[in-house]
């Protein structure tokens, strides 16, 4: 458990360098929230839109509010809490991540940023300070795109268009229902934006989900730029033949195809394309049984890159090799492009900030660009967007190995908490 001082504090009077997050009770709604969507090997299942995403929702909304914080959801299904500044300011900060998880993922990834937000507000809450903006601790929808991959914070941010939300890479009579079960329509959640004159920056904890931190005994990542993603299906179309009695010569087999595709997208960007991942993430085979030659596979086929004419370069690439492969094997291919999302720098001046608090908390830190997306990505066009990473054991993520060390995710909350304080210039001035 973490070193906890909680200073009591009254007043603009307070310096705040003293004041620290309460361990104990973030702690607690750590395990609390975890316990939403559980799996046997201590991880978690929280698709976008289950049962166990909403009522993890339900469950921030309701310590929010036992807080005796303001809570509402918007258009787009964000759900967010709110400490009111005492001076009537306009402008608000925002600190949140997401509390969907990937299909049996981990305890940390997303969950932990929304909990480090709402332990900040709690902490502002009762120290007295009083700050001239309005603090809101946001869980924004499917960050993961169990649909749509960012959605919450692209609506927010306003740069989600109509036809993201019909191309949506999850099945799209599934988004439709479970839009239509939590009220929201794909008018509401384009109505969703904010304006920036309104916002004073975005702040968001997470784990590294790498190894570079831990491996390196360094507290705290300050990151630098979020990588890029574009994700495509595609669909080796061949012809559906009998096992055992076709010649293997005479065969238009799927499966060659779509495999072959995927051993050569690994080389090539090992030797060609540094910096950047690709990941075949699903083939599903039809019919997909024993004694018949697949006739169609669709491919998940997802490509990352930190710089944006990279990316492009290493999606033209991967297409002509797709088309390379199925002409090979006698196989025709359709190719759709389902989502893009742009690489995105994190605001020098707010990285200034998470450098000086860590210090001040005598962390270790480091600057590193991220590999995994956040809705950090989708907030940097709208404000003033930086990400605090803290060290993830053995770099594992999107598994339930996932693991931050208590003192990690203490540490992580705290320098959110300072870094809250002097981008208000609450430190600097008191
Ligand atoms: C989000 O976790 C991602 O896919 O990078
Ligand atoms: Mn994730
Ligand atoms: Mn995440």
């Amino acid at each position: 458990m973490g070193k906890t001082v909680n200073v009591a504090t009254t007043g603009t009077g307070c310096s705040g360098s003293d004041l620290r997050v309460d361990g104990e009770r973030f702690r607690a709604n750590f395990e609390a929230l975890a316990r939403f969507g559980q799996t046997a090997d201590g991880g978690v299942h929280r698709p976008a839109f289950s049962p166990a995403h909403l009522q993890a929702r339900r469950w921030f909304h309701e310590q929010a509010e036992r807080a005796g914080l303001e809570v509402w959801v918007d258009g787009a299904g964000n759900h967010s809490a709110q400490l009111r500044s005492d001076r009537a300011a306009v402008r608000t900060l925002l600190l949140g991540s997401h509390l969907d998880s990937v299909p049996n993922g981990g305890r940390f990834d997303g969950a932990l940023g929304v909990l480090c937000a709402l332990e900040v507000l709690q902490t502002v809450q009762q120290s007295g300070i009083s700050l001239d903006v309005n603090l809101e601790a946001i869980d924004f929808t499917d960050e993961e795109g169990a649909y749509v991959g960012l959605l919450g914070s692209r609506a927010l941010a306003g740069t989600l268009r109509p036809e993201d939300l019909e191309s949506s890479p999850g099945n799209h009579e599934a988004f439709i229902d479970a839009l239509e079960q939590s009220g929201l329509t794909k008018a509401s959640i384009l109505s969703a934006s904010r304006a920036p004159t309104l916002l004073a920056g975005y702040l968001e904890v997470h784990i590294e989900q790498g190894p570079r931190l831990a491996g390196s005994g360094i507290d705290i990542g300050i990151v630098t730029s979020m990588v890029g993603i574009t994700r495509y299906r595609l669909r080796f179309l061949g012809r559906a033949d009998h096992a055992g009695t076709t010649p293997m010569r005479a065969r238009r087999d799927a499966s060659q195809g779509a495999s072959a595709f995927a051993l050569v997208a690994r080389d090539m960007v090992m030797q060609e394309y540094r910096g950047c991942a690709v990941n075949v993430g699903n083939m599903a085979f039809e019919p997909g049984v024993f004694n018949v030659v697949p006739a169609a596979v669709d491919v998940s086929l997802e490509f990352r890159s930190p710089d944006d004419e990279q990316l492009q370069r290493l999606e033209s690439a991967l297409v002509k090799q797709a088309y390379e492969q199925a002409k090979h094997f006698g196989l025709e291919l359709q190719v759709e492009r389902m989502e893009a999302i742009a690489p995105a720098p994190m605001s020098a001046a707010v990285q200034r900030t998470i450098e000086a608090s860590s210090q001040a908390l005598g962390l270790k830190h480091k600057s590193l660009p991220s590999g995994a997306g956040h809705d950090a990505q989708s907030l940097a066009t709208l404000c003033p967007t930086g990400m605090i990473f803290v060290p993830s054991v053995g770099g594992h993520s999107h598994s339930p190995e996932e693991l931050t060390h208590w003192k990690d995710c203490v540490n992580g909350a705290n320098v959110l908490l300072h870094s809250v304080l002097r981008m208000v210039g609450f430190e600097q001035a008191s």
